[in-house]
């Protein structure tokens, strides 16, 4: 089916809602599934900005040659490589043999290891133009937003900026594809999550990439998922200034560990002190239910990181080890940390959340409590003193 949108004259968006898709590059989870954002120009020139993740491939063909009547596709900008934006490049090239590909220096070794395509390449560097009849293309640089060879595609007068995966979000567009045509409070967690899970290891480029589009008029911005920002851009593009210079809120993420509960009792408690402190929001996670994508979210908007494990196996609880190293990989700046612990008889726990505190270099605000199964008097007073350490580091930092 042509879904096709004209989003101003003679440039479409022609994307796909993928809501069968579980889970993101396999990993993230896709509550509301996500879309692939690819856009055409038509002007003397024919231009195909990105396309779609591969398996959506009739119904993108559908909307690309409804918006095409018989004309042939001159040009396929090739802003970034992952695949949920490269995966139709073969079979766009089937269809169009004829194209050219625009990308730089770091695009076309990927377009090589991945499709085995290295003919009709055209390289543009920072700040180059192609003209393509009543428009200019401008191409600028930004790497790591979300990969090394990632660019954007700026069309002054116009000001549109086709933005990559900057600016994106989780979620399907439900009927709209503009901001003030969905529902962004359904939306908002998809948005945030998208950057602190996608992007959010890249806060330093991301700082780069916003201070260079910062000197371009912008009045439309064409993500690769998530809605085309034409009446929140000053809002959407503040939050990538807050989230990438990891600013963050008055709260406290606890995220837990247990297997037989006493674990959560120590989560449960802590966080009864922390609202007798006068904190407020609160978060408290079970790393066995809850995905990670769901905690680093949180722990993004929140200034306090309070975490906590059993022993398992002589070790950490393996839903921990793996929100740690997710953590670790991220490298998430600017959080203030306590951690404790369950032992039985040897532990485990505690020695890994050490290592961890060291790596990701967060202000450690208390000593942390290693119980012995279940809690005791004086493991309630330790968690208590846990709590109003971090309680009055929080405060101190608003
Ligand atoms: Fe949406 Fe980095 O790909």
């Amino acid at each position: 089916m042509n879904s096709s949108i004209e989003i101003t004259p003679n440039i479409y968006w022609i994307g796909i809602n993928d809501r069968r898709t579980h889970i993101f590059e396999n990993y993230w989870p896709l509550p509301k599934g996500v879309a692939y954002n690819s856009y055409v120009i038509l002007d003397e020139k024919v231009v195909v900005v990105d396309t779609v993740e591969r398996s959506h491939m009739d119904d993108y063909l559908d909307s690309l040659e409804g918006v095409l009547q018989g004309r042939r596709v001159d040009y396929l900008i090739i802003n970034h490589m992952e695949p949920d934006h490269s995966g139709a490049i073969k079979t766009l090239l089937c269809h169009h043999p004829e194209m050219t590909l625009v990308g730089n220096s770091k695009t076309f070794p990927m377009l090589q290891n991945y499709y085995g395509v290295e003919h009709n390449l055209l390289e543009v560097k920072e700040g180059d133009s192609l003209n393509i009849g009543q428009r200019t293309l401008n191409f600028y640089m930004v790497p790591m937003l979300h990969w090394p060879e990632t660019m954007v595609t700026y069309i002054p007068d116009e000001n549109i900026l086709f933005s990559g995966d900057a600016f994106g979000a989780f979620g399907t567009l439900d009927g709209g594809i503009f901001d003030d045509e969905v529902d962004l409070d359904y939306l908002e967690e998809e948005i945030s999550r998208y950057y602190s899970n996608i992007v959010g290891k890249y806060g330093v480029p991301t700082q780069t990439a916003l201070k260079k589009l910062n000197a371009l008029p912008i009045n439309t911005i064409c993500a690769t998922h998530g809605p085309i920002w034409r009446n929140h851009i000053n809002n959407i593009i503040a939050k990538y200034d807050k989230w990438s210079k990891y600013e963050t809120e008055a709260g406290a993420v606890i995220a837990f560990s247990s297997m037989y509960g006493h674990t959560e009792q120590m989560a449960d408690t802590i966080g009864r002190f922390l609202v007798r402190e006068g904190i407020k929001k609160i978060r408290i996670h079970d790393t066995s239910k809850t995905h990670p994508s769901y905690i680093i979210n949180d722990i993004f908007r929140y200034k306090g990181v309070i975490l906590g494990s059993c022993a398992y196996n002589g070790g950490i609880f393996p839903t921990m080890e793996n929100l740690l190293c997710e953590l670790e990989c991220m490298g998430i700046k600017n959080h203030l940390l306590a951690y404790f612990g369950n032992k039985t008889w040897g532990g485990g726990a505690i020695p890994r959340f050490k290592t961890f505190a060291e790596k990701i270099k967060w202000e450690v605000v208390a000593e942390p409590n290693e119980t012995l199964g279940a809690m005791k008097p004086s493991d309630i007073e330790q968690c208590k003193n846990i709590a109003v350490a971090m309680a009055n580091k929080i405060k101190a930092n608003e």
